[in-house]
């Protein structure tokens, strides 16, 4: 696979994570409720862990003579504390999905392999935690 194929593919996966950043971060801002300290709190510590996901795929992007994109999605900031965790659960969840596919993708780019598996890694360890504040 070419250079050029590789950039598009990273600057897809980087307007996913700009956009995770920028909805966890107003979820972190907008949570409301009993619950709401500590989800908030995750919201933002996954929100920084998304920051960093875009910076390595930036930086993996200018190593193969790319420019990183600043472009970023919707995103969807539901009023209910709840429906946000669901909300960045189907994220995560499309997340996940999306990075299985790329990965596939560039499986010849070892360097880009490895750097998606590990954000994978992240992003199903999202899923997980996500998942486990959804439970009763
Ligand atoms: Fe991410
Ligand atoms: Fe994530």
């Amino acid at each position: 696979m070419d250079k050029e194929k590789i950039i598009e593919i990273l600057n897809k996966v980087r307007v996913e994570e700009l956009t995770a950043i920028m909805q966890y971060l107003q979820h972190h801002y907008r949570a409301k409720g009993i619950n709401s300290p500590g989800v908030s709190e995750i919201f933002k510590k996954i929100s920084i862990t998304e920051m960093k996901h875009a910076y390595i795929v930036a930086e993996r992007i200018t190593a193969l003579g790319g420019m990183p994109t600043t472009k970023i999605d919707k995103i969807n900031v539901p009023e209910k504390l709840e429906d946000m965790i669901k909300e960045n659960y189907e994220v995560e969840k499309v997340a996940i999905e999306d990075f299985k596919k790329c990965i596939k993708e560039v499986s010849e780019d070892i360097t880009t392999r490895r750097m998606l598996e590990d954000i994978l890694a992240d992003e199903e360890e999202h899923l997980d935690e996500l998942g486990k504040l959804l439970e009763d």
